[in-house]
């Protein structure tokens, strides 16, 4: 097995944090890795917002927590939410596509590998797919109508147990041509 599989293997969602704060360097190191990813003609359509001080860590969790959901985001030590911004796309492609054309794609790239980099460093994330994104602008001073690509909770799993995975056979869903 590839030393990329087993990083597949072992990054998790993390649905049990550790009460334990997130160091300044392993964040700065997520978001390095979110910016090193790779986009359609290179646009690069994101910018991350890292949310690490104490006090709005707490409110973006209940954010999160609408309706009794996602209870375990009390214990994220961060979040790093990833933001969709204008792709800068070369003029010639920019007569044939919309700016935007590969930026969902990118976006998951970018989020997969925030995910991936806290792994390598022994932290455990999980994307947030429903949160209150009204209030989240708010509180982190976002323009109304922003596009959100993620909301990734990051911090310290509080138990070392590596799931396996549920996912669909590879001969189920790959053709060999
Ligand atoms: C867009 C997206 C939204 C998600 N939203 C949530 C969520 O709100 N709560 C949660 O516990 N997990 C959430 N997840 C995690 C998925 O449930 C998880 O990735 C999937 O079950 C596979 O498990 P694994 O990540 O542990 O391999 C989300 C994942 C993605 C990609």
């Amino acid at each position: 097995m590839s030393d990329f599989i087993d990083l597949c293997l072992r990054r998790q969602s993390c649905r049990n944090f550790a009460v334990k704060p997130v160091e300044h360097e392993k964040l700065v190191n997520c978001v390095e890795a979110g910016r090193l990813a790779p986009s359609g003609c290179n646009g690069q359509p994101w910018s991350f917002v890292v949310v690490e001080s104490p006090a709005i860590v707490a409110e973006v969790a209940k954010c999160g927590q609408q309706n009794g959901m996602n209870q375990f985001l009390a214990n994220a030590g961060a979040f790093i939410v990833v933001l969709e911004e204008h792709a800068v796309l070369m003029p010639g492609i920019r007569k044939m596509l919309d700016s935007q054309y590969f930026a969902k794609g990118d976006l998951g790239a970018a989020t997969v590998q925030v995910c991936l980099e806290a792994e390598t460093q022994g932290l455990g994330s999980c994307i947030i797919g429903i949160y209150d994104r009204d209030e989240l602008c708010k509180l982190l001073d976002i323009p109304v109508g922003k596009n959100f690509a993620a909301l990734i909770a990051i911090g310290y799993a509080a138990d070392s147990k590596v799931r396996a995975k549920a996912r669909k056979p590879l001969e189920q869903i790959t053709r060999f041509v």
